[in-house]
């Protein structure tokens, strides 16, 4: 197995392993070291048709139903993440962390590309940890005590669903899912602070009205996409992304308009978020 950085902030490729193969303990291990330090892993040219993607999720976790678009018919816990030749609005085309409106948000989400536009349709990714270490200590020091709200209803999210939500909605999905997290998370595993607001979702502090939030969460939200804390990824048919919810964002770019593009998505249940 060989290691590749794709950028200064986070992303790496993972070369020289076959996904659909019965992967060691001890392989299983490494790539998981390996994401844990970049945030986000990258696999080219793998062959992972829904039955086999759903058999290398489970070696990472518990694969999980998403709550508002429908799974495939014999694999509920993959869904298509699909943008027609005719559809203006893509899925996720705004900077988020998976599901933060739900109490118990999911641990990570893997993408695996089936159809690629001829160009475009890249997914840039964000470094939560450096967007909190890279503030002042007094800044810190705020946030480290704060709580914010998170709804599955801001306007701008919920646009990004539409198209999406035409054909394949799911007939159980609540109207709205809220939940409080602390807007500092402890990583579970490696123990580092991360930013954990996002522009999607978060939509107030606790204890404070959204007028009151405002400033405070738009300073944030355009403080941890700076372009140094990011990387971009270039799909083709058969690449994967793993990537981690908990300490890292990401979005879908919009630039192929008259083009369809498919992936296939599996999200891998969480923790409950915790604060410093
Ligand atoms: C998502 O938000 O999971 C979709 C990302 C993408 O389509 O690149």
């Amino acid at each position: 197995m060989r290691v590749e950085p794709i950028a200064g902030a986070l992303g790496a490729e993972i070369i020289g392993v076959d996904l659909s193969r019965d992967l060691s303990d001890a392989t299983v291990a490494e790539i998981r070291r390996v994401w844990l330090e970049h945030l986000v892993v990258f696999f080219r040219d793998q062959d992972l048709p829904p039955a086999r993607l759903l058999a290398f999720a489970h070696r990472f976790g518990e694969p999980i139903e998403y709550p508002f678009v429908k799974g495939l018919d014999e694999f509920p816990q993959i869904i298509p993440v699909l943008k027609l030749e005719h559809e203006t609005i893509n899925f996720g085309g705004i900077w988020h962390s998976d599901t933060t409106y739900l109490d118990v948000p999911p641990m990570a989400s893997m993408l695996v590309a089936r159809e690629v536009p001829p160009a475009g349709g890249d997914t840039e990714f964000a470094n939560m940890y450096l967007a909190y270490e890279t503030l002042s200590d007094g800044l810190k020091r705020v946030l480290d005590g704060l709580v914010a709200v998170n709804s599955s209803a801001a306007a701008d999210v919920s646009r990004t669903r539409e198209d999406r939500l035409k054909d394949s909605a799911r007939a159980d999905a609540r109207k709205e899912y809220v939940a409080a997290h602390p807007v500092v998370r402890v990583h579970p595993e490696t123990g580092r602070r991360a930013l954990y607001v996002n522009v999607a979702h978060t939509v107030r502090f606790e204890g404070m009205t959204e007028e009151e939030s405002r400033p405070l969460l738009q300073y944030l939200f355009r403080q941890q996409t700076r372009p140094e804390l990011t990387c971009r990824f270039r799909w083709r048919a058969g690449s994967l992304a793993m990537w981690d919810n908990r300490c890292a964002q990401h979005n879908a770019i919009n630039d192929y308009q008259g083009h369809r593009r498919l992936l296939h998505r599996i999200t891998l249940a969480g923790d409950k978020p915790k604060g410093p």
